[in-house]
């Protein structure tokens, strides 16, 4: 056990779980008692390294939660294996920092939290895109300093969304619900990018279109480009909601900043190294009046130097999914996780996860990304 501090939960359960952080709420913790499970949490907020959770995995270890911000390779599957482990979940939806093959090798099935992030993180991204065009940070500052003197007709102009062009870069599940806020509610137009068409947002988008017409309004539009480079160059506004893999690393380059609007707004919800921070930092301090809102960075937690200078990008700790019954809920899918498999359930296979945050859960793990290579039965009603 490593020299932080650890508490434990339901001490005389017969099986033993390590958490590594603290998570909210209480409902977490039923979950693993009810499944006779002896909780061993780390209270420190230290990031804890590869050794220490090796450590605290030590020889007998049933299950573990792990955090995003740690590295589980395949030598913890195989420390996890070796202990007896027989269960792992993220308490994250993104599993980037997760070798699932590596998992999958040692045979130990990985779960995610998805469903509970999508409206949650979306409305981050809408937070951010606010705070960046109409410079709510730069003018909160200013007035906390003392120099406001009154009303004047040039103080902190911004720019208007209204019924200009949203760009959004992966209409998944929280890039179609981000774009769906800034259509309905600012009648923006859609340009999206993605491997894959996402027919129910365009079919979305064209009823409510529809629906706008009946009322006397101008139509919205919605249209799926052929390339990154198309999606740039059209948007007034770029979103940022990829997974990060090989394919989208430094998918926002000096390139690419080059071909987007020199007023444009850049939002990054997904992961830091989505964006060339070094790249973006040169051309915020060339473009004053592109504006960027970070959630995530590319080395988290540090920052690239010189982006802490920059008035024309508000940055925010990594907090798009921090609220109270999304953080619960992420807890509830990873413990459900982690007791549906030592109890030997099915695997869910819905997208649909609200049945895990009811009352009379199902019996199944909720989101085991690795099941059917590793065969477990899946859930089938
Ligand atoms: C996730 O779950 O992947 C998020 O980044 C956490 O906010």
């Amino acid at each position: 056990m490593s020299d932080k501090k650890w508490r434990m939960h339901n001490p005389s359960g017969s099986k033993r779980v390590v958490v590594t952080k603290e998570l909210p709420g209480d409902r977490w913790l039923e979950i693993l008692s009810r499944a006779d499970c002896k909780v061993e949490i780390c209270t420190s907020t230290d990031i804890l390294s590869t050794e220490e959770i090796k450590a605290a995995i030590g020889d007998r270890c049933d299950g573990a939660i792990g955090q995003l911000t740690e590295e589980w390779g395949e030598g913890l599957f195989a420390a996890l294996k070796a202990a007896s482990g027989k269960a792992y979940s993220n308490c994250a939806v993104g599993y980037n920092n997760v070798d699932v093959d590596g998992a999958t090798k040692q045979g130990i099935p990985v779960g995610n939290t998805p469903g509970v992030l999508t409206e949650t993180t979306a409305e981050m991204a809408v937070a951010l895109t606010f705070a960046a065009a109409r410079r709510v940070v730069e003018a909160d500052r200013f007035m906390r300093s003392g120099y406001f003197k009154g009303w004047l007709p040039t103080l902190f102009l911004g720019d208007l969304l209204w019924r200009k062009t949203v760009g959004v870069i992966g209409a998944g599940h929280i890039g179609a619900a981000y774009a769906r806020m800034m259509v309905e509610g600012h009648k923006m137009n859609l340009i999206y990018y993605d491997l894959y068409q996402n027919k129910a947002l365009e079919d979305y988008i064209a009823a409510y279109g529809e629906f706008l017409k009946s009322q006397g309004e101008e139509l919205v539009s919605c249209r799926r480009a052929e390339s990154v480079e198309e999606l740039l160059k059209a948007a007034d506004l770029v979103s940022l909601h990829p997974v990060l893999d090989e394919t989208t690393h430094h998918l926002i380059n000096t390139e690419r900043l080059a071909l987007m609007k020199e007023n444009a707004i850049l939002v990054n919800t997904s992961r830091g190294p989505v964006i060339d921070e070094i790249a973006l930092i040169v051309h915020c301090q060339k473009h004053p009046n592109f504006r960027v809102g970070l959630d995530v960075f590319e080395d988290e937690p540090e920052m690239r130097p010189g982006l802490r200078e920059l008035d024309n990008v508000v940055i925010v700790p990594h907090i798009a999914s921090a609220t109270i019954w999304t953080r619960e809920g992420m807890a509830t899918l990873a413990s459900s996780n982690v007791a549906g498999i030592l109890m030997g359930y099915t695997a869910w296979q819905d997208p649909d996860i609200s049945p895990f945050l009811g009352d009379d859960p199902p019996r199944a793990a909720p989101s085991i990304v690795n099941a059917k290579e590793l065969g477990i039965s899946l859930f089938n009603g």
